[in-house]
């Protein structure tokens, strides 16, 4: 019996030491210690030792017990211990693998300046307002003082939907004007940026969709005088204290008098020319063109309700494009639209 206890006992250890899971480990138990395991057995059969034999056989039943508890609680603890040990190695992080870098984009080139351009205006006291780019050509032309058959209602100039010619995608930001006129008496003063088109070749100064920034001022005594101050503050603010610009008059159906400003060329500070070429970005003339402007045209005034003997105005409309192109140095317009980052990421 003594033999048996010893093989149960060596058996046990070396099934322990092998199990390496917990339902193993479990099964082992139950074979073991349970009603019907081995050791169980053995001690079944101590009632046919005598009297000496069995307190020994106990004790050494009970030391063979004690042993395979032992085994037991350890070998638990290691297949906890090494089940642990291999989730953490599956879920193990590595910080020091270099990141996923994201860029964050910024504001366009165009929008930084007409961004500036709305603050030096609101500083002004200028509102800023929005309209339709799909406009009516009475509020385009008509209600503008531009009669039937003027060039710019060609179909070649203006982008109409379809047979109907009077539903066209604006092709300046003054029917604002009119919006404007029609909605509030006044004093008016207002900025409206907005999106204009035209079937124009896209060239370094052209493209068939671009913006212009319409202001409009309508009051008490508003002179070309007023007109030219609020001009001559934003180019300043936007070019600096010694921009040079001018003024030319020109003609408007709807201003009179009217004018253009341009600025002096940034590329070829005015002489046309640039390496012995003639300067691509003012096609040589050593200016360039940023807005038109004027008195808005009594018919006009008339046109929106607003008598002109009693209120005068003025109204201006810029190429925002321009106005960037000047401010941020850039040479070609279609360099705006492209939307190539290597460009973007310069301002
Ligand atoms: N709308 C004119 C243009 O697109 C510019 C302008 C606006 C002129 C306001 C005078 C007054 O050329």
């Amino acid at each position: 019996m003594k033999q048996q206890l010893e093989n149960i006992r060596l058996q046990a250890l070396a099934d322990l030491d092998a199990a390496d899971t917990p339902a193993a480990l479990e099964e082992l138990r139950v074979k073991l210690l349970g009603k019907k395991g081995d050791l169980t057995a053995i001690l079944k059969q101590m009632g046919k030792l005598s009297p000496e034999e069995r307190p020994v056989m106990g004790q050494i039943a009970n030391a063979v017990r004690a042993d395979i508890e032992a085994k037991l609680e350890e070998r638990k603890t290691a297949i906890h211990a090494a089940a642990l040990e291999a989730k953490l190695a599956s879920e193990a992080l590595d910080v020091t693998i270099a990141g996923e870098s994201y860029t964050i984009g910024h504001q366009h080139p165009m929008n930084q300046v007409l961004q500036e351009i709305k603050d030096i205006f609101v500083g002004m006291g200028y509102k800023i307002v929005d309209g339709p780019e799909i406009e009516l050509a009475s509020y385009n032309f008509t209600r503008l003082n531009i009669e039937e058959g003027h060039p710019s209602r060609d179909r070649s100039d203006t982008f109409y939907f379809n047979d109907d010619d009077s539903v066209l995608l604006r092709t300046q930001t003054s029917p604002m004007q009119i919006r404007a006129m029609e909605i509030s008496d006044p004093p008016i003063c207002i900025l409206a940026p907005g999106r204009v088109f035209r079937k124009d070749e896209a060239d370094a100064t052209h493209s068939p969709m671009f913006h212009q920034i319409e202001g409009l001022v309508v009051g008490d005594n508003i002179t070309m005088g007023d007109l030219k101050g609020a001009l001559v503050n934003l180019m300043k603010r936007i070019y600096g204290q010694d921009a040079i610009m001018r003024f030319r008059p020109h003609h408007f159906p709807f201003t009179e008098p009217s004018c253009e400003m341009d600025m002096q060329c940034h590329k070829c500070h005015g002489t046309g020319e640039v390496d012995g070429q003639v300067c691509s970005t003012c096609h040589g003339e050593g200016w360039i063109e940023l807005l038109g402007a004027g008195m808005v045209h009594p018919v006009v005034l008339k046109n929106c309700g607003i008598d002109p003997e009693k209120y005068s105005g003025f109204a201006f409309g810029m190429g925002l494009e321009r106005m960037a192109m000047g401010r941020l140095r850039i040479n070609d317009l279609r360099l705006i639209f492209d939307n190539d980052v290597r460009f973007l990421n310069q301002f």
